[in-house]
Order: C-alpha cells, then sequence, then structure tokens
C-alpha cells in the first residue's frame, strides 16, 4: 500500500520534531514543504532530503494528502480553511487559533467536508503524563482533588520571550496563550470539562514586550477536581511542574525532563520525628532510576512525545485509532484560551 503524503507548512522550530515523527509512522511520508521564507524552506528541505518544496501553498496541497501546519497560530485560520477547503485531512499545532468565532467557522467546514483533523497537544503524550493517567485511573492516589502547574520562565532563558517581536507577543495575554492550550488539555484530559473561576494578572516593574502580565493564575474547577495554573515570566529557575493531588497522593511531574515521582507518606508523629521530607526524599530516590531507564529508552530510540501523538495521527487516519485529540477536547482549550487570553489583557488593561 502506498504511503500518505504528507506536506508540512511553516519549516521554523517545531518543524523538525514534525519531521522527524512523521518518519517514524508506517503509513506516512513527508513529500512536500512550504515557507513564506524562501531560506528557511531550502535549508530545511536539505537537512531532510526533502526533494518537494513550494512557494505556493495551494500547490504543496494538491500534492498532499495530508497537510500539518507549523506555523504561528495568528496564520492558522486562513491556512486551514485552505486545506480544509481542498478536502484534505490536517494537522495542527497548537493553539489551534486565536479567537474562538474562527474555531466555530473551521468547525463548520470540516463537518461539511468530512476531513479528519489533529491537534497536537503533545504533552498528553509525555511519558510521565501517561503514567500519572494510568496511576490516578487505577486509584494509586485515590480520588483526584486537585492539579497545579508551574510554568516558571524568564525572558533571558525563554526564546519566545527574548527581544520584542516575537509572533507570541501579539496573541492574547501575550506570550502565555501560545503555552494555554497545554494547561487546558490536561485539565480535561484529567478532570474533564470545567469552568473557569478567575484569573489574576499583575504586571509589575519587571514585565517585558512578550509578557505583559508577568505574573498570572487563572482556575478552573468541575464539582470534582480545581485545576490551578501560574505563569511567570520573573523565575530564573525555568520550571515546568505539574502536580496531581488526590485522597491518598501527590504526584509531582517535571515536563521539561518528562519525569514522575509519587509521594504517598503518610504523615505520623513518630514519622514527623524522622522528618516526613526525608523520608519521602529516600523513597523518591527509588523511583528515579525505572523512570530515568524508561525515560532514556525512548530517547535512544528518537521518540518524542510529538512521536507518539503523530503515531496515534497516522493510525486515525489509516482508521485503526481513536483521534489522539477529541472534538470536545478542542472546543474546551479553544473556548478557554480565548476567554483566558483576553481576561489577562483586561486585568492589565493592555
Ligand atoms: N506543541 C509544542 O510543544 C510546540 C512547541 C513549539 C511551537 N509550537 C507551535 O508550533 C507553531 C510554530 O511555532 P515555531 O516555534 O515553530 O515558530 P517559528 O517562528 O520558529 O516558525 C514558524 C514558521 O512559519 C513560517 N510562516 C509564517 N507565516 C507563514 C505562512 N502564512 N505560510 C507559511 N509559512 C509561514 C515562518 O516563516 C517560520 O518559518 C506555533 O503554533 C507554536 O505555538 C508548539
Amino acid at each position: 500500500m502506498s504511503k500518505k503524503k504528507i506536506g508540512i507548512i511553516g519549516c521554523g522550530h517545531i518543524s523538525d520534531t514534525h519531521i522527524k515523527s512523521w518518519n517514524k509512522t508506517k503509513n506516512s511520508e513527508v513529500v512536500g514543504l512550504f515557507d513564506i521564507d524562501e531560506n528557511l524552506l531550502l535549508a530545511k528541505a536539505k537537512k531532510y532530503g526533502i526533494k518537494n518544496t513550494y512557494t505556493s501553498l495551494d500547490n504543496l496541497i494538491e500534492a498532499c494528502d495530508v497537510l500539518d501546519v507549523c506555523t504561528p497560530p495568528q496564520t492558522h485560520f486562513t491556512i486551514c480553511m485552505q486545506v480544509i477547503n481542498a478536502g484534505k485531512d490536517l494537522l495542527i499545532e497548537k493553539p489551534l487559533v486565536t479567537d474562538v468565532n474562527e474555531w466555530e467557522k473551521l468547525k463548520e467546514a470540516i463537518n461539511q467536508k468530512e476531513v479528519k483533523v489533529g491537534l497536537c497537544h503533545n504533552l498528553k503524550f509525555n511519558l510521565s503524563v501517561q503514567n500519572a493517567k494510568k496511576k490516578i485511573e487505577q486509584g494509586d492516589i485515590g480520588q483526584l482533588l486537585r492539579i497545579n502547574r508551574y510554568f516558571l520562565t524568564h525572558p533571558d532563558a525563554d526564546r519566545m520571550l527574548r527581544g520584542n517581536s516575537h509572533w507570541s507577543h501579539k496573541l492574547p495575554g501575550g506570550r502565555w496563550y501560545e503555552t494555554m492550550p497545554h494547561e487546558l488539555y490536561i485539565t480535561h484530559f484529567f478532570a474533564g470539562w470545567s469552568e473557569l473561576d478567575n484569573v489574576t494578572a499583575l504586571s509589575t516593574s519587571n514585565a517585558t514586550e512578550g509578557a505583559p502580565a508577568d505574573e498570572v493564575c487563572f482556575t478552573l474547577s468541575n464539582n470534582n477536581v480545581i485545576s490551578n495554573y501560574h505563569y511567570s515570566s520573573n523565575s530564573k529557575q525555568n520550571k515546568r511542574y505539574i502536580e496531581f493531588i488526590g485522597t491518598k497522593g501527590i504526584l509531582t511531574l517535571d515536563v521539561l525532563s518528562d519525569m514522575m515521582l509519587v509521594d504517598k507518606v503518610v504523615d505520623s508523629k513518630k514519622k514527623r520525628a524522622l522528618g516526613i521530607f526525608g523520608i519521602d526524599a529516600l523513597k523518591k530516590v527509588a523511583q528515579i532510576i525505572p523512570d530515568r531507564i524508561r525515560y532514556y529508552n525512548q530517547k535512544l530510540k528518537g521518540i518524542s512525545p510529538h512521536t507518539r501523538i503523530i503515531t496515534q495521527f497516522d493510525e486515525y487516519l489509516d482508521g485503526k485509532a481513536d483521534s489522539p485529540t477529541p472534538m470536545e477536547e478542542i472546543d474546551f482549550v479553544v473556548k478557554y484560551c480565548d476567554i483566558v487570553g483576553n481576561e489577562i489583557d483586561r486585568k492589565i488593561k493592555k
């Protein structure tokens, strides 16, 4: 059976991960590239030995079965409409769009043309996140009560915050909107549909062009779980943690090293004498080696979270798997990105 022809739109940072991931799928291969920047286009084609480069998007669409959109979110609506109208399936990098009305129009066109759509909600495919999902479903930490996520960064360390010309600065809520889908689909994946409770945004004297609100918190909840998210562009620690707090334990995930630690130490007076943190630390040391073996096994095979989501999308296109991003998840993410992003701007009167 011949492979599905994949066309990549946008040859910037994330396209490398996409090309490498498509190259690992069974049923698809990247056959063409398009970018408005010809230098980037030719360099990417050379790097991966891709013969066909296009200076017209229509021509790339015509030559391919599936289009993979790796451009800034401000361009997604127009590009996706063009792909859908041509009746081709598409994978799109998050954030899908810059406002919820664009998604409503895209959805209508998707239904009309009956094309398949997937979003790169890759954090769901981190080993640590998959492992957390399994543990929670098995009841290992009891009933899930709370999700806390810290996104602590600094303009010196964050390529999107450096300088004052990155496209993410112009999104609602600035740079935070670029990462916000990750937070929102984590809530949807673990807690289901939730409602927004509040958004707190500060613009301190350290605020930069990319994150005019440099300290942001927002909370969502449903009857079971509270999700709380914190963005800071003031931290020199560069940390991306997620905590899942259950009735019987806490899972702490470091997103950047894709690592999960389980804390199920129950407090008692005797243990306090030894030091709860000390006991917890010893138990955690024992978890590090198997966790890192799992991580390096995947690294050595060149498998990233993008590889896992693109592999599932490839199987979905073939009718052999579910969509990696159900429609309700996309609805949820787009709706709250729009609301939270604009609320951040409103709070600091951008
Ligand atoms: N899922 C993730 O973990 C993850 C990580 C990084 C980026 N992203 C997302 O991927 C997308 C791209 O991000 P990036 O960091 O690669 O950006 P980038 O700025 O590095 O690359 C974007 C590329 O798109 C090209 N481009 C811009 N407008 C275009 C158009 N109309 N037609 C064709 N090409 C166009 C640019 O020339 C550039 O080469 C964004 O939506 C971003 O949020 C996702």
